[in-house]
């Protein structure tokens, strides 16, 4: 049996729908059925499912208690876990940005705003989810800067003077617009990963084979 940890939410829909196009059958997690049950059985497959957060996905298939897991790429590089990404799954797109105030959404007060920011020596307050992610971004650009952990919603911390910038995700970009919010420089592109345990999948090699074969496939065709 192979047992295989989602992360809750979109990733959850985005893997399932992988899933099912694999042909397998995930009818046991359809939102009206499954209720608050968060471990499942594939019908007809020696597969078991297992909802979890995504940091609690990384530390299950790190653990070796689940087999393979599907994470956003952002949990792993923040979690700096030394993981065996197997698959770049291809949905769950979305990229950290740096973000910050600008007079107005026109390029050019942009690039003016993103350029005060980059340049002087002036002490830099960096509010993010992603403390990890943050330090390395800016010890690649040779930045020193004061980053504080926020929980959630760190578009508040510029507007409340907390922060001068925020290193967060963005998907559409529509709640750094509704906050007053320009990118000032891309950080990296994320996506949702499939994870697998080492020593499972060289013990398990003859159920996980088919198994990966039949998700790339899915991926392939999702994005054809
Ligand atoms: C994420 C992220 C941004 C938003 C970006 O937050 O932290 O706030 O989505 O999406 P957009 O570019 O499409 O507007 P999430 O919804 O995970 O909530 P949180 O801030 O409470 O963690």
């Amino acid at each position: 049996m192979i047992r295989m940890a989602l992360t809750k939410g979109r990733i959850e829909t985005g893997a399932l729908k992988i899933l099912s196009r694999a042909g397998y059958d995930v009818s046991e997690l359809d939102e009206d059925k499954k209720g608050r049950k968060l471990l499942f059985r594939l019908g007809g497959a020696d597969i078991e499912i297992v909802l979890a957060k995504a940091a609690d996905v990384i530390t299950y298939v790190e653990r070796g208690v689940c087999d393979a897991g599907v994470v956003g790429e952002d949990t792993i590089m923040e979690c700096g876990a030394e993981l065996y990404e197997l698959l770049d799954l291809n949905f769950g797109k979305c990229r950290f940005a740096l973000a910050g105030p600008s007079d107005s959404g026109d390029p050019a007060d942009i690039a003016a705003a993103a350029n005060r920011f980059f340049t002087g020596y002036r002490h830099r307050v960096i509010a993010s989810k992603y403390p990890n992610v943050t330090r390395e971004y800016f010890k690649s650009k040779g930045m020193d800067v004061e980053i504080v952990k926020i929980e959630g919603s760190v578009e508040l911390a510029p507007l409340l003077g907390l922060a001068d910038a925020i290193v967060d995700i963005v998907e559409t970009g529509s709640t750094l617009k509704a906050n007053g919010l320009e990118v000032y420089e891309d950080v990296a592109p994320i996506s949702a990963r499939l994870i697998v345990n080492t020593a499972a999948i060289k013990m398990k090699k003859a159920e996980f084979d088919p198994l990966i074969d039949n998700i790339a496939a899915a991926v392939k065709a999702d994005n054809e």
